[in-house]
């Protein structure tokens, strides 16, 4: 979603700048722009709609740069994706405002400054703010106090970073709902929405916390809670190393991550597992207090993540012995819902900064739950700063839009979570040795899975025509089906629907014909009779399919039927073993497609907006 870029320095910071938005390209963006103050003391600005390159083709002739600047992607909310409506908006010839979020009272603020004389050039709530500010700068003697009263005039979210010609060695940036991070240099300063943007620059960071107002120059950061005391922020190290051409030997991002797996896993493993039980501080110190008193848990997440959460319900319940609830954050966070006695609220997000399970997540400190959790991908992401307790997925970077590696370690820490709350609810022991194993058989079950590479390659020329496709799956299987089915939907734009395989005669099977592929899910486990009783109603009614089935469940191929024979694993980690080839089904149909495949089209990486 929308990234932002701003530093001050002695050099000329326009190629920081515009690095730092190529690192936020994944996040999905539509138009991109840049503000320098100039060696006149002018503001210079670009704007382009389309990709960071087209911006960086732009300053490259026009020469844009100066010491202080600021940058943005941007992903449409209010307005068309056009030029004017890109950031950085201006007010006068002095002031340039770079945002993400929403500014929910907008239209009324707008009313206002229009009375006051200001004229608008886009259709955005971020131009109100550019106003907002030169309009208190008016009347407040600086830039940081033009910022602290207009922010206090504002609802709704914002990370914004501000900048005036009339004092152009200084940058204020405001966070409320909206992440912002600032990176520390030698005589230098900068601030960005993800510190990825950062690194090449700098690897010493500070999180604002919600409501800070800031004003950063090259040599001083002075942060202002929001009670309007001058306070410190922690300073981190970070670790995370980012290599912008690192697809290695591969055409996309996704495609690496999805071969990362493996290696990913056997990251979250690491230290977590005993030889037959789990870590007891794999959630952290004091977790295991919390743990033994759960006697409910209720997910909350959104997208792919929401996937896991489903995937985690069936373990919960059958190998935990706890109860489990699972609900998409978006609603959660807008109905009133019943706590039950003994709650952990777990919110599970790759980002640790999706805004509907952020909220999620402050919402439930009001509703009585007994601790939160997240399993998250971010160690210095919100969700993780904000919860009880936090469980970290340690895949790395995700740069690929359509999540891959964070999905199947977020469904690993399920697993670790299910052995941490079963063990205080009656597991056996020899129940915990099995889960052990199962977990441990992870890494070499998915390079197995990953072999089905070159089959699937084939396999995908056949979906290349088609509009619409329908996935099944049954148990914990049928999350993975719509896994399956958002990875073909995000990235090659077909049709994909998922269905519990049981709920095929109440609706979908009058879909079926040979223009509607079937993908189904079969795993050796105790469902899969009925499931096989499912494939022969699509058959009887002329239906395609292509089965990723346990080799031993004996399935055999012919016109109608499509088998690709998964190796035999655990059933309790199958639906980590069967997401891979899902994955690369819908990775080689979008390579067909000639789709953006990490950067598909109207899609962000990390939704920080509702
Ligand atoms: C966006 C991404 C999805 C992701 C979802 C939730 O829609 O495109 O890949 O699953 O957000 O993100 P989170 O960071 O909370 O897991």
């Amino acid at each position: 979603m929308c990234g932002i870029v701003g530093a001050t320095s002695e050099r000329r910071i326009s190629s920081i700048l515009l690095e730092g938005l190529k690192r936020l390209e994944y996040r999905g963006y539509d138009s991109a722009g840049i503000a320098v103050i100039d060696a006149n003391g002018q503001l210079d600005s670009l704007r382009r709609v389309g990709k960071v390159q087209a911006l960086v083709d732009a300053q490259a002739s026009a020469g844009t740069n100066g010491t202080i600047g600021i940058a943005h992607t941007r992903w449409a909310t209010h307005g068309g994706v056009t030029e004017c409506n890109a950031h950085p908006h201006m007010s006068g010839s002095e002031l340039a405002v770079v945002h993400n979020g929403i500014i929910e009272n907008h239209e009324h603020l707008r009313e206002f400054l229009k009375a006051e004389g200001y004229q608008f050039d886009s259709q955005t709530d971020t131009e109100v703010i550019a106003h907002l500010i030169h309009h208190e700068r008016k009347t407040c003697g600086s830039l940081l106090e033009a910022v602290k009263a207009a922010v206090r005039q504002l609802h709704g979210a914002y990370g914004m970073v501000a900048m005036d010609t009339r004092e152009p060695e200084t940058l204020v940036v405001a966070r409320s709902g909206s992440p912002l991070v600032i990176g520390m240099g030698l005589g230098e300063n900068f601030v960005a929405s993800d510190q990825l943007a950062l690194l090449p620059v700098t690897h010493r960071f500070m999180y604002l916390e919600e409501g800070d107002v800031a004003e950063i120059t090259r040599t001083q950061i002075r942060i202002y809670d929001q009670q309007d005391n001058l306070v410190e922020r922690e300073q981190h190290e970070s670790d995370v190393t980012y290599d912008a051409g690192g697809k290695g030997q591969y055409r996309h991002f996704m495609l690496k991550e999805i071969h990362e797996q493996p290696i990913a896993i056997r990251n979250v493993l690491e230290g977590r597992l005993t030889t037959d039980s789990i870590a007891s501080d794999t959630f952290g110190q004091g977790a295991e207090d919390i743990l033994k008193d759960i006697e409910h848990v209720q997910i909350v997440a959104c997208g792919t993540s929401y996937h896991a959460a489903m995937v985690a319900r069936y373990w919960l319940e059958s190998q935990a012995n706890v109860s489990c609830n699972v609900e998409i954050a978006s609603e959660f966070r807008y109905r009133k819902s019943f706590v039950h006695p003994n709650s952990l609220l777990v919110t599970i997000s790759q980002s640790g900064e999706t805004a509907d399970t952020l909220a999620a997540l402050r919402l439930s400190k009001e509703l009585g739950y007994r601790a939160s959790l997240t399993i998250c991908n971010v160690g210095s992401s919100s969700m993780v700063r904000e919860s009880d307790m936090a469980f970290l997925t340690r895949a790395g970077a995700e740069i690929g839009v359509a999540s891959t590696k964070a999905f199947t370690t977020q469904l690993t820490g399920l697993l670790m979570l299910v052995l941490a709350i079963g063990k205080h609810r009656g597991m056996s022991a020899d129940k915990q040795a099995e889960i052990v194993a199962a977990m441990k058989s992870l890494p070499a079950k998915i390079e197995e899975a990953l072999a089905l590479e070159e089959a699937i390659e084939t396999l995908a020329s056949d979906f290349a025509n088609k509009d619409h496709s329908l996935f099944l799956g049954r148990g914990d299987q049928y999350p993975i089906a719509m896994e399956g089915a958002l990875k073909l939907k995000e990235i090659s734009y077909i049709h994909a629907e998922a269905y519990a395989a049981g709920e095929l005669k109440h609706g979908p099977l009058a879909l079926i014909d040979e223009d509607m592929p079937v993908i189904v899910v079969a795993p050796n486990n105790e469902l899969l009779e009925k499931l096989k009783s499912n494939i022969e109603e699509v058959r009887a009614r002329g239906g395609i399919m292509y089965v990723f089935a346990d080799k031993n469940a004996h399935f055999g191929s012919d016109d109608s039927l499509h088998v690709l024979d998964v190796a035999h694993c655990d059933p309790l980690i199958a639906p980590i073993i069967y997401t891979v080839p899902l994955q690369l089904l819908s990775y080689y149909v979008a390579i067909i497609k000639g789709t953006d495949v990490d950067q598909p089209r109207n899609l962000a990486k990390s939704v920080t907006v509702e």
